[in-house]
C-alpha cells in the first residue's frame, strides 16, 4: 500500500460505495434476509453490516480475520463480500461453534476456516498477512488490551479494522472494551469512523437518507444502533505506546 490514510470511510465515501456496489448489495441483503427469517441470530445492525460488506468489496483483502461470530451473522456478510470479490479467505475464531453449524456450506466453500476456542489460546492459528481485522467478541477492557497488544501489531500500517459494540451510547462506559480501544486510537491521533446513532447522529441520518434515495428501505435486521467503529492501523508501530 503506497498511500496510508487513517480514514478510508467518511459519509461521502460511504455513500459512494453504496452507489458503486448497489446491485450486489441489494442481492446480499436479500440473501441475508433469508438467513435472518430462517432464525439466524444477528448482532450487526444493517448500516454497519453493509459498511463491512462495502469496505471489503473496496479493499479486496486476501486474508480476513474475524474474532467473534456467534451464529455467523457477521461471518456471512464477510463471506459474501469475498465471494463477490472472487477471491480472499476468512479465518473465524470463536469459543462457541454455532457459526460452523449455521453458515451455509456453499458460502463457506473453500474460502472459510473456523477455529473453535478462546482466541487467546488459539492465536497460533491466526494467519500471517492479515488484510482486514473484524472484532466482535468479549467486550471487556482486558480483552481489548489483549488484542491491541497481540493482534494489532501484526497488521501492516493502513490495514482496515472494525470493532463492534463501541458506541451504544455517546461515550462507552469506563473500563469497557470501547473505552480502551478509543483511548488507544486517540493516543495515535486516530478518530475512527462510526455511523452509531448514539455517537454520530448526523452521520447516521445522512447515510439513512442516501440509502432511502437508493431504494434501500426495508430493514434486514431491526436494530438501528450501529455501534461499530471503523479505522485503519496507524503508520507508527501500533504496539509502541500501549497503555
Ligand atoms: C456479540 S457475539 C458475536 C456476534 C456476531 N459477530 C454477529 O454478527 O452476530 C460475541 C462472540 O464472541 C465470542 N467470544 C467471546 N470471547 C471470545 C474469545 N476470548 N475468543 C473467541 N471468541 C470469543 C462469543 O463466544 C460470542 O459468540
Amino acid at each position: 500500500m503506497s498511500h496510508v490514510e487513517a480514514h478510508d470511510l467518511t459519509v461521502d465515501s460511504a455513500v459512494r460505495l453504496y452507489e458503486k456496489h448497489l446491485d450486489a448489495l441489494q442481492r446480499v441483503r436479500a440473501e441475508q434476509r433469508e438467513l435472518h427469517d430462517g432464525g439466524m441470530r444477528a448482532q450487526l445492525d444493517d448500516i454497519e453490516a453493509e459498511l463491512t460488506y462495502l469496505r471489503l468489496r473496496e479493499s479486496t483483502p486476501q486474508t480476513v480475520v474475524e474474532v467473534g461470530s456467534l451464529h455467523g451473522w457477521s461471518t456471512t456478510w464477510i463471506l459474501r463480500a469475498l465471494r463477490d470479490n472472487g477471491f480472499g479467505r476468512l479465518s473465524t475464531f470463536d469459543i462457541v461453534g454455532g457459526a460452523r453449524r449455521d453458515v451455509p456450506a456453499d458460502l463457506a466453500d473453500d474460502r472459510w476456516t473456523f477455529v473453535q476456542g478462546d482466541v487467546r489460546d488459539t492465536v497460533g492459528a491466526v494467519p500471517d498477512g492479515i488484510d482486514y481485522l473484524f472484532v466482535d467478541a468479549a467486550h471487556t477492557a482486558r480483552f481489548a488490551r489483549w488484542y491491541l497488544a497481540e493482534l494489532l501489531p501484526r497488521l501492516r500500517p493502513g490495514t482496515p479494522v472494525s470493532v463492534h459494540d463501541v458506541f451504544h451510547r455517546a461515550r462507552p462506559l469506563p473500563f469497557s472494551e470501547g473505552a480502551v480501544v478509543l483511548k488507544w486510537l486517540a493516543d495515535r491521533g486516530i478518530d475512527p469512523f462510526t455511523a452509531a446513532k448514539a455517537a454520530a447522529a448526523d452521520t447516521y441520518e445522512r447515510i439513512m437518507r442516501a440509502r432511502i434515495r437508493l431504494g434501500i428501505t426495508e430493514p434486514v435486521h431491526p436494530g438501528t444502533a450501529n455501534p461499530m467503529i471503523f479505522f485503519r492501523t496507524p503508520v507508527t508501530d501500533p504496539g509502541a505506546a500501549l497503555s
